[in-house]
């Protein structure tokens, strides 16, 4: 059984996220700005891992799947093609007491207002695009119009020939992107949840039609574990089948990884059958031809797509939930109870691997701090913090979820060694300095 929702651990996370440097609201001094976040040192740390880590087991440690980076501005004919232009939408409804705007699938009862409480008080429902659009050049209207775009997956089919033809690949093989995608949500929320501006990780799974079921089954048994093998309980996770209602207008079939978030069940991953909805759009459309000819079978075909597509942004917020824990312990070297916030990150998601810290700012302990941290630093993202007690900067890194922490002494002068600290156990080891990337190596790898 899943363990029920934490409605207090949103806060919780929101204020560490302030607090600690993760994230910070966009244009806070000018009063922030519609629901859109800055990623502040840790946090863009935090970001970059997780996108690392999804690249890694995508591209890097495959060799059915490259990668691609494509442009965000695009012309209106990629999304006419698409079906954006005519289906991207959501339904619109205002209040017409308290003139505030709703998304009507998300209403709770679509006969009350949630801000005014007036019942019967919505307009009829406006199908509202979901795309921002903007100009391109000088000149201001039509035939200048372009679109940002709200997923990273066109990019990846409009270059499906260019792929096709220079990386030797040929069915089953994928395109994998990351990169922002824009949507002007009528109602974002959540914290990093939901935003107008965001990132997505997507990959399109290229397959001859009749394999498409099982690669649909296979890539949605890999995104779950992907998530747990990077430390996120396997009770806070679950696969969902879309019901036919629920499916986007490209899908034969859809299952979303969900996370167990403080506000109940929500969606991290879309895994999407989109059988060869795209390719054909865009041949049809652009005139060009998207087919596959397989020699070995003498068959000319267009391929079917099974695309996982994930969030950046919206996966590192349920990092940061499922890695939050407070426990009572006794404060370091004195025996007295308090309490700490840790966060237990998997390492490789973890912002900072190691700590580097010396016991205090005297300048014969600086030496040997700079010869630790430039040892560590071309293998390790590092921090270095030599402000307050020693104590209080290990609750700081428990707080950055930082897995090791390593002190430097005035013992360190006498025997070239330094005091390794674990996270999570906060069990302390003396290493040689010359022994430290070996001890850590293991642990870190
Ligand atoms: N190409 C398919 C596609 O874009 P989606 O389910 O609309 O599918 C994929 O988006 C993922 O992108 C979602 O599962 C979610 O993690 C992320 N995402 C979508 N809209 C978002 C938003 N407004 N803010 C943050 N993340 C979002």
């Amino acid at each position: 059984m899943s363990p029920a929702p934490d409605p207090l651990l949103f806060d919780k996370v929101v204020n560490l996220c302030k607090r600690r440097g993760f994230v910070f609201p966009s244009a806070e001094i000018y009063g922030g700005f519609r629901s859109t976040y800055d990623y502040g040192p840790v946090g863009v740390l935090l970001l970059r891992n997780v996108k690392e880590e999804w690249w890694r087991s995508m591209v890097q440690l495959r060799h059915d799947i490259v990668g691609l980076d494509a442009a965000i501005l695009s012309p209106p004919s990629i999304w006419e093609a698409s079906g954006h232009l005519q289906n991207f939408t959501d339904p619109l409804v205002d209040c017409r007491s308290c003139r505030e705007r709703f998304r009507l699938d998300k209403l709770d009862d679509p006969n009350e207002c949630p801000n005014c409480h007036a019942k019967g008080s919505f307009t009829d429902a406006r199908h509202f695009n979901l795309m921002f659009k903007t100009y391109a050049g000088p000149v201001e209207g039509k035939g200048a119009e372009v679109y940002l775009r709200p997923e990273t997956a066109q990019g990846m089919f409009v270059n499906f020939k260019n792929v096709l033809e220079t990386s030797r690949k040929r069915p089953p093989f994928g395109i994998a992107q990351i990169g922002k995608s824009f949507r002007n949500e009528i109602t974002t929320g959540n914290f990093v949840f939901r935003t107008r501006e965001f990132e997505q990780m997507e990959m399109e799974y290229f397959v001859p039609p009749d394999e498409a079921g099982k690669w649909y089954e296979y890539w949605r048994n890999e995104r779950l574990q992907w998530y747990v093998d990077l430390g996120i309980p396997k009770d806070l996770l679950r696969l969902r089948a879309h019901d036919e209602e629920e499916l986007s207008h490209y899908s034969a079939a859809t299952s979303d990884v969900e996370f167990l978030f403080p506000w109940g069940w929500d969606e991290l991953e879309g895994i999407a059958n989109r059988t060869d909805y795209d390719l054909r759009q865009h041949a049809e459309a652009s005139g060009e031809s998207l087919d596959y000819f397989d020699q070995a079978l003498g068959e000319r075909y267009v391929p079917y797509v099974i695309e996982p597509a994930a969030g950046a942004t919206r996966t590192a917020m349920a990092f940061l939930m499922a890695a939050y824990d407070e426990e009572e312990v006794a404060r370091e070297g004195q025996g007295q109870g308090e309490g700490r916030t840790v966060l237990r990150f998997h390492h490789r998601i973890a912002p900072y691997k190691v700590a580097v810290l010396p016991l205090s700012r005297k300048p014969e302990l600086q030496e040997p701090a700079n010869e630790v941290l430039g040892m560590l630093q071309p293998h390790y993202m590092c921090d270095y913090d030599e402000t307050q007690a020693i104590g209080r900067r290990y609750r700081r890194q428990d707080e950055l979820g930082t897995p090791y922490c390593v002190t430097i002494d005035f013992d360190t002068l006498d025997d070239r060694a330094v005091t390794v600290r674990d996270r999570d156990s906060m069990a302390q080891d003396r290493v040689p300095i010359d022994a430290l990337l070996d001890h850590l190596g293991p642990k870190l790898s």
